[in-house]
């Protein structure tokens, strides 16, 4: 899987760590989709890429929308054949005490961050098996999806959520002889939209919730990868064909900590 040929499709691709891969995949010689629920996001980057010298094509979608996701997917393999990487990128933030998260918004971030890779699975993976020839799926969790904290019970509930529905996928795939394969992606700090977008979306109250928020976003922006550069390793990763794909160093040590917390069967420890 070089990853040099071929359509991939990224969700989430108007912006952030979507873009950077957008733009690393169509450099590598990839006919890129740049799916996105904001389109004028989407039209942007694909528009770059083009300019660029490469191949991309802006789609309008909402991840959280299963028909949507289906009528893409057949538009997708109409127009191209076959899909090459599929990547489930799209996912929002939020804050608070668990007790204190509003449920509307609780279900929203449940329907972009887990929903959204389900729904992306369920459109694509047939059809991509169907193709006969290798391909992968590469769902976006997060260093969330094996760690914990306070005042992020969302967002960490939806990335553990990923983490294990992409080993469940490894499995279903393996067990029926796909040549599609699957990775996760659990990126540290990359320099992205992803706290501003969330906006006044995290609690205010008494507990913390929002001056946690807001350190979280200024540590986003402060000690965050450019995603072009976080986009490389992602790229390479994936390339060489690893289920576990990180952006740095730190990823992997954290992993190392939670195989040992569980290991110890000690308690909840922060990152
Ligand atoms: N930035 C980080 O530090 C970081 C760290 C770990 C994991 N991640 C994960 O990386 C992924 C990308 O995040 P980012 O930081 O680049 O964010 P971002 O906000 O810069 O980009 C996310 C994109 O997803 C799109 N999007 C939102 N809801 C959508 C929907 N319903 N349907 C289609 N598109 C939708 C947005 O319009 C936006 O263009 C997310 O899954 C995020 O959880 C980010």
């Amino acid at each position: 899987m070089t990853l040099t040929s071929g359509t991939a499709l990224v969700t989430g691709g108007g912006s952030g760590i979507g873009e950077g891969l957008v733009r690393r995949l169509a450099e590598r010689g990839m006919t890129v989709l740049v799916a996105d629920v904001d389109l004028g996001r989407a039209e942007a980057v694909a528009e770059r890429v083009r300019a660029d010298g490469g191949e991309a094509v802006a789609h309008s979608v909402d991840v959280t929308d299963p028909a949507a996701m289906g009528r893409l997917a057949g538009e997708v393999f109409e127009r191209h054949g076959s899909l090459e990487l599929l990547v489930n990128n799209a996912g929002i933030e939020t804050g608070g005490r668990v007790w204190e998260i509003d449920p509307a918004r609780w279900r929203s971030l449940m329907a972009v961050n887990l929903d959204g890779v389900f729904h992306g699975v369920a459109a694509f993976v047939p059809r991509m098996i169907g193709q006969g020839s290798p391909a992968t799926v590469a769902n976006v969790a997060s260093v969330g999806g094996v760690t914990t904290m306070p005042f992020q019970g969302a967002y960490i509930a939806s990335k553990h959520a990923v983490v294990g529905l992409s080993e469940c996928l490894f499995h279903d795939l393996a067990d029926v002889g796909s040549a599609v394969r699957v990775s996760v992606v659990l990126p540290g700090w990359v320099r992205t939209r992803i706290f501003a977008d969330a906006g006044g979306l995290a609690p205010q109250g008494d507990s913390g919730a929002g001056e946690h928020f807001e350190a979280m976003r200024v540590s986003n922006l402060e000690r965050g990868l450019d995603p072009y550069d976080a986009a490389e390793r992602i790229v390479d990763g994936l390339a060489r064909g690893d289920f576990w794909v990180f952006t740095d160093d730190r990823g992997p040590e954290l992993m190392r900590r939670r195989g040992e917390q569980l290991l110890e069967r000690g308690l909840p420890t922060q990152p």
